[in-house]
Protein backbone atom coordinates (compact mmCIF):
# COMPACT_ATOMS: atom_id res chain seq x y z
CA UNK A 1 0.00 0.00 0.00
CA UNK A 2 0.95 3.75 -0.13
CA UNK A 3 2.04 3.82 3.54
CA UNK A 4 4.95 0.89 2.61
CA UNK A 5 6.30 3.08 -0.25
CA UNK A 6 6.84 5.89 2.10
CA UNK A 7 8.28 3.74 4.43
CA UNK A 8 12.06 4.31 3.57
CA UNK A 9 13.38 7.61 3.98
CA UNK A 10 14.62 10.00 0.91
CA UNK A 11 18.18 9.36 2.63
CA UNK A 12 19.64 8.04 5.78
CA UNK A 13 23.27 9.93 6.81
CA UNK A 14 25.01 11.92 9.77
CA UNK A 15 22.96 15.40 10.71
CA UNK A 16 25.15 17.66 12.18
CA UNK A 17 24.03 19.49 15.19
CA UNK A 18 23.14 22.95 15.12
CA UNK A 19 25.88 24.55 17.18
CA UNK A 20 28.50 23.12 14.89
CA UNK A 21 26.62 23.70 11.86
CA UNK A 22 27.33 28.05 12.34
CA UNK A 23 30.70 27.06 12.92
CA UNK A 24 31.58 25.30 9.60
CA UNK A 25 28.84 27.80 7.77
CA UNK A 26 31.81 30.57 9.44
CA UNK A 27 34.96 28.50 8.58
CA UNK A 28 34.04 27.70 5.48
CA UNK A 29 32.52 31.69 4.13
CA UNK A 30 35.75 32.47 5.90
CA UNK A 31 37.60 30.24 3.17
CA UNK A 32 35.79 30.81 0.09
CA UNK A 33 36.26 34.56 1.00
CA UNK A 34 39.94 33.94 1.44
CA UNK A 35 40.49 31.97 -1.68
CA UNK A 36 38.86 34.33 -3.72
CA UNK A 37 41.66 36.67 -3.02
CA UNK A 38 44.79 34.24 -4.02
CA UNK A 39 46.48 34.96 -6.82
CA UNK A 40 46.34 31.35 -7.84
CA UNK A 41 43.08 31.05 -7.50
CA UNK A 42 42.70 34.04 -9.86
CA UNK A 43 44.71 32.55 -12.54
CA UNK A 44 42.46 29.80 -12.63
CA UNK A 45 39.31 32.06 -12.81
CA UNK A 46 38.75 30.81 -16.66
CA UNK A 47 37.28 27.18 -14.79
CA UNK A 48 35.10 29.15 -13.06
CA UNK A 49 33.32 31.63 -15.10
CA UNK A 50 34.43 30.74 -18.50
CA UNK A 51 35.56 33.87 -18.80
CA UNK A 52 38.64 35.63 -16.79
CA UNK A 53 36.40 37.98 -14.69
CA UNK A 54 35.93 37.76 -10.78
CA UNK A 55 33.39 35.76 -9.31
CA UNK A 56 31.98 35.99 -5.72
CA UNK A 57 32.28 32.54 -4.28
CA UNK A 58 30.19 33.49 -1.70
CA UNK A 59 27.46 33.93 -4.11
CA UNK A 60 27.85 31.41 -6.35
CA UNK A 61 27.44 28.40 -4.19
CA UNK A 62 24.11 28.21 -2.80
CA UNK A 63 23.39 26.80 0.60
CA UNK A 64 21.72 23.39 0.36
CA UNK A 65 20.02 23.10 3.31
CA UNK A 66 20.61 21.13 6.76
CA UNK A 67 24.36 20.01 6.66
CA UNK A 68 24.66 16.45 7.17
CA UNK A 69 26.40 13.57 5.66
CA UNK A 70 24.68 11.22 3.75
CA UNK A 71 25.57 7.67 4.02
CA UNK A 72 22.35 5.82 1.88
CA UNK A 73 20.52 7.69 -0.38
CA UNK A 74 17.41 5.70 -0.90
CA UNK A 75 14.74 7.72 -2.47
CA UNK A 76 11.84 6.24 -0.75
CA UNK A 77 13.06 2.83 -1.62
CA UNK A 78 13.27 3.14 -5.72
CA UNK A 79 17.61 3.03 -4.60
CA UNK A 80 19.20 -0.47 -5.28
CA UNK A 81 19.77 -1.97 -1.64
CA UNK A 82 17.38 0.87 -0.01
CA UNK A 83 15.82 -1.75 1.67
CA UNK A 84 18.71 -3.95 2.63
CA UNK A 85 20.37 -1.02 3.85
CA UNK A 86 17.28 -0.21 5.99
CA UNK A 87 17.28 -3.71 7.72
CA UNK A 88 21.26 -3.93 8.37
CA UNK A 89 21.69 -4.41 12.41
CA UNK A 90 23.87 -1.65 12.44
CA UNK A 91 21.86 0.77 10.90
CA UNK A 92 19.05 -0.27 13.29
CA UNK A 93 21.54 -0.22 16.33
CA UNK A 94 23.21 3.14 15.87
CA UNK A 95 19.60 5.01 14.56
CA UNK A 96 19.44 7.97 16.42
CA UNK A 97 22.72 7.71 18.50
CA UNK A 98 25.23 10.61 18.08
CA UNK A 99 28.55 10.39 16.72
CA UNK A 100 31.64 12.43 16.10
CA UNK A 101 32.80 13.13 12.68
CA UNK A 102 36.16 14.17 11.68
CA UNK A 103 35.97 16.92 9.02
CA UNK A 104 39.33 16.72 7.47
CA UNK A 105 39.20 18.82 4.15
CA UNK A 106 37.94 21.34 2.24
CA UNK A 107 36.97 20.99 -1.16
CA UNK A 108 36.16 23.28 -4.04
CA UNK A 109 34.76 22.78 -7.66
CA UNK A 110 33.33 25.07 -10.36
CA UNK A 111 30.15 22.77 -9.40
CA UNK A 112 30.64 22.03 -5.66
CA UNK A 113 32.09 23.29 -2.14
CA UNK A 114 32.44 20.26 0.28
CA UNK A 115 34.08 18.67 3.26
CA UNK A 116 35.25 15.72 3.27
CA UNK A 117 34.51 13.09 6.41
CA UNK A 118 37.51 10.64 7.33
CA UNK A 119 35.05 7.92 9.06
CA UNK A 120 36.21 5.71 11.94
CA UNK A 121 36.00 1.98 11.79
CA UNK A 122 32.94 2.23 14.07
CA UNK A 123 31.59 4.75 11.05
CA UNK A 124 32.03 2.27 8.49
CA UNK A 125 30.33 -0.23 9.87
CA UNK A 126 27.48 2.32 8.53
CA UNK A 127 28.64 2.64 4.79
CA UNK A 128 27.19 1.03 2.09
CA UNK A 129 29.70 -0.94 0.57
CA UNK A 130 29.23 0.26 -3.36
CA UNK A 131 29.44 3.99 -2.60
CA UNK A 132 32.26 4.24 -4.37
CA UNK A 133 31.70 2.02 -6.83
CA UNK A 134 28.44 3.54 -8.22
CA UNK A 135 29.44 6.41 -10.24
CA UNK A 136 29.94 5.77 -14.02
CA UNK A 137 31.56 8.91 -14.33
CA UNK A 138 34.53 8.10 -12.22
CA UNK A 139 35.11 4.38 -12.56
CA UNK A 140 39.03 4.18 -10.94
CA UNK A 141 36.71 5.39 -7.78
CA UNK A 142 36.09 2.01 -7.31
CA UNK A 143 39.49 0.89 -6.05
CA UNK A 144 39.69 3.64 -3.47
CA UNK A 145 39.17 2.99 0.10
CA UNK A 146 35.81 2.55 1.72
CA UNK A 147 34.28 5.45 2.72
CA UNK A 148 36.41 8.10 0.54
CA UNK A 149 33.16 9.30 -1.26
CA UNK A 150 32.06 10.56 2.72
CA UNK A 151 31.70 13.88 3.08
CA UNK A 152 29.11 17.12 3.70
CA UNK A 153 28.05 19.35 0.73
CA UNK A 154 28.68 22.68 1.85
CA UNK A 155 27.26 24.63 -0.98
CA UNK A 156 26.82 24.01 -4.95
CA UNK A 157 26.67 26.11 -8.22
CA UNK A 158 23.13 26.94 -9.69
CA UNK A 159 21.64 24.06 -11.19
CA UNK A 160 23.84 21.48 -10.14
CA UNK A 161 22.59 18.98 -7.50
CA UNK A 162 24.40 17.69 -4.21
CA UNK A 163 24.87 14.46 -5.57
CA UNK A 164 27.57 16.30 -7.43
CA UNK A 165 29.59 16.94 -4.19
CA UNK A 166 30.99 13.16 -3.63
CA UNK A 167 31.42 12.74 -7.51
CA UNK A 168 33.87 16.02 -7.30
CA UNK A 169 35.45 14.40 -4.27
CA UNK A 170 36.08 11.25 -5.50
CA UNK A 171 37.26 12.69 -8.72
CA UNK A 172 40.04 14.80 -6.70
CA UNK A 173 41.17 11.66 -4.59
CA UNK A 174 41.33 9.15 -8.14
CA UNK A 175 43.84 12.40 -9.11
CA UNK A 176 45.84 11.54 -5.69
CA UNK A 177 45.53 7.98 -6.10
CA UNK A 178 47.25 8.08 -9.67
CA UNK A 179 50.08 9.94 -8.42
CA UNK A 180 49.02 13.46 -9.22
CA UNK A 181 50.57 15.38 -6.56
CA UNK A 182 48.53 18.65 -7.58
CA UNK A 183 50.28 22.03 -6.89
CA UNK A 184 50.52 23.07 -3.60
CA UNK A 185 49.77 26.89 -3.79
CA UNK A 186 49.05 28.51 -0.44
CA UNK A 187 50.41 27.60 3.48
CA UNK A 188 46.82 29.14 4.71
CA UNK A 189 46.03 29.17 8.20
CA UNK A 190 43.38 27.08 8.31
CA UNK A 191 46.12 24.17 5.89
CA UNK A 192 47.70 23.48 2.75
CA UNK A 193 45.68 24.35 -0.27
CA UNK A 194 46.37 22.47 -3.43
CA UNK A 195 45.13 22.36 -6.81
CA UNK A 196 44.35 19.59 -9.12
CA UNK A 197 43.77 21.54 -12.32
CA UNK A 198 39.91 22.26 -14.06
CA UNK A 199 39.17 23.97 -11.22
CA UNK A 200 39.30 21.47 -8.75
CA UNK A 201 40.85 22.84 -5.18
CA UNK A 202 41.89 20.78 -1.80
CA UNK A 203 42.63 22.34 1.13
CA UNK A 204 43.49 19.66 4.03
CA UNK A 205 42.71 21.20 7.58
CA UNK A 206 45.88 21.62 9.73
CA UNK A 207 43.40 20.91 12.66
CA UNK A 208 40.25 18.69 11.49
CA UNK A 209 36.98 19.80 12.36
CA UNK A 210 35.03 17.38 15.16
CA UNK A 211 31.54 17.83 14.24
CA UNK A 212 28.94 15.86 16.95
CA UNK A 213 26.06 14.51 14.27
CA UNK A 214 23.61 12.42 15.07
CA UNK A 215 22.57 9.34 12.75
CA UNK A 216 19.45 9.26 11.19
CA UNK A 217 17.36 9.81 8.19
CA UNK A 218 15.41 12.49 5.48
CA UNK A 219 12.01 11.91 4.06
CA UNK A 220 11.25 15.79 2.63
P1 LIG B 1 24.95 14.94 -0.94
O1 LIG B 1 25.01 13.80 0.01
O2 LIG B 1 26.17 15.07 -1.77
O3 LIG B 1 24.63 16.24 -0.29
P2 LIG B 1 18.32 15.51 -3.30
O4 LIG B 1 17.91 16.71 -2.51
O5 LIG B 1 19.02 15.84 -4.57
O6 LIG B 1 17.23 14.52 -3.49
O7 LIG B 1 19.42 14.79 -2.41
C1 LIG B 1 19.22 14.51 -1.07
C2 LIG B 1 20.54 14.09 -0.46
O8 LIG B 1 20.94 12.82 -0.96
C3 LIG B 1 21.68 15.02 -0.74
O9 LIG B 1 22.39 15.13 0.45
C4 LIG B 1 22.45 14.38 -1.86
O10 LIG B 1 23.79 14.62 -2.03
C5 LIG B 1 22.19 12.92 -1.63
N1 LIG B 1 22.05 12.21 -2.90
C6 LIG B 1 21.21 12.50 -3.91
N2 LIG B 1 21.30 11.59 -4.90
C7 LIG B 1 22.24 10.70 -4.52
C8 LIG B 1 22.82 9.53 -5.12
N3 LIG B 1 22.41 9.08 -6.31
N4 LIG B 1 23.79 8.88 -4.44
C9 LIG B 1 24.19 9.31 -3.24
N5 LIG B 1 23.70 10.40 -2.62
C10 LIG B 1 22.74 11.10 -3.25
Amino acid sequence: GPLEEVSLPLYFGWFLLSSIQDKIKCTSMDFLKTLDTLEAFKKHLIDFSGKAEEVDLEQYFQPTGILHCTTKFCNYGKAEGAKEYAEKQAVKDSYGSLFDLSLSALFVTPRTFGARVSLTEEQLQLWPADAEKQVESVPAAASLPLGSRAHVTLGCAEGVEPVQTGIDLLEILTLQQEGQQGEQVEEMELGTLTYYGTGKWLLNLREPISAPACFSSFYG
